[in-house]
């Protein structure tokens, strides 16, 4: 498929048609009710006028085609980051390209990688260091949910393809992302743990292993490359209101034959401020993190659960 890299305006420009933009789409609201618990908000409701903190940033989100990827994407080119979006489902990262074309009015770059094949992620690094050869910011947030089954009845395949993509994946993207970073001096890396990543969670023993292991790949790393100023941060969000966790509620309704409504409700009650996550919070923090705010943070594993953990 056609490569595109948007051309670079200069700040001032986009900042304008950024503020055209916000005033059109005051009335369109986008109903994102994924849960069925959600309100009707604006995509931009949190975009007030303010300095774009990344602009001219570039940024690869691994998992973009839906779901926080696609969240976390569209914060990046809204805080002016050239972003780079990757995934293995190519229609998903059209769309993504045009939710950020139509909202920020910068084009994304679209490169279809499967984070598990290692040729594959060297192409995504080959490909992003040709638009000004340098990477600034990685997200990995590429994953699986695994089975959800008693440890008996989980087959060595769909063990190992837990593993493949959000461990696996995410260690290569870390490989083959470190020597472009070491090279600059400079460098954002962001892995999506979860809050199973700190917390068991009953018959997702192949997920919640992942989850853990980004813990520890992501602080074994941020003690390798923090003399290159490097940073690495891991994010443990509770349950975000997205397309997966709708699946897996719907799995845990199906298996527990409660209602819709029971099952949510046992997810949040579980919280401290009783609600899901929604994806906008994880973004903000993504954007704090490779903002110069959070310059002193590197090796953290950051609870964005509305209190489900706290530790
Ligand atoms: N949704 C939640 O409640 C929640 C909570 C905590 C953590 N997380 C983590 O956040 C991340 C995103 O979650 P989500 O809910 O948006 O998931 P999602 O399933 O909606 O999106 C995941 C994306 O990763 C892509 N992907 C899967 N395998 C891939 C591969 N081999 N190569 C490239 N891309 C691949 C999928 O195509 C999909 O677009 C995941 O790592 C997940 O574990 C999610």
């Amino acid at each position: 498929m056609a490569l595109e890299v948007r051309s670079l305006r200069p700040g001032s420009v986009r900042r304008q048609q950024r503020r055209d933009m916000n005033r059109s789409r005051a009335a369109e609201k986008t109903l994102r009710n994924l849960t069925g618990h959600r309100e009707e908000r604006d995509l931009n409701e949190s975009l007030t006028e303010h300095p774009m903190q990344l602009e001219n940033e570039i940024a690869i989100v691994t998992g973009a085609a839906q779901g926080i990827g696609r969240e976390i994407s569209l914060s990046l080119a809204r805080e002016g980051a050239l972003v780079v979006i990757a995934d293995i489902t190519q229609q998903g990262l059209m769309q993504t390209a045009e939710m950020i074309s139509k909202n920020y009015g910068s084009k994304p770059k679209i490169i279809p990688t499967d984070i598990t094949q290692e040729d594959q992620v060297a192409n995504l690094i080959q490909h992003t260091l040709v638009i000004d050869n340098r990477i600034d910011i990685l997200v990995n947030n590429a994953g699986v949910s695994g089975p959800i089954k008693n440890i008996e009845d989980i087959s060595f395949e769909e063990w190992e393809a837990t593993m493949a993509v959000n461990l696996c994946g995410m260690f290569l993207c870390c490989k083959h992302v470190v020597p472009v970073m070491k090279k600059q001096k400079k460098g954002n890396i962001i892995n999506l743990s979860s809050m199973t990543g700190k917390r068991p969670m009953v018959q997702r023993t192949p997920y919640a292993t992942t989850k853990m292991g980004v813990i520890g790949l992501t602080r074994t790393l941020a003690q390798e490359v923090g003399k290159w100023k490097i940073r690495v941060n891991a994010l443990c969000p509770g349950a975000v209101e997205s397309p997966r966790l709708t699946k897996v509620l719907e799995a845990i309704r199906q298996q527990s034959g409660k209602s819709w409504d029971q099952v949510v409700g046992e997810m949040t009650e579980e919280s401290a401020l009783k609600c899901l996550v929604d994806p906008k919070y994880v973004c903000a923090m993504v954007v704090f993190l490779c903002s110069p705010n959070g310059t002193m943070i590197t090796g953290e594993d950051i609870n964005i659960s509305a209190g489900l953990v706290m530790y």
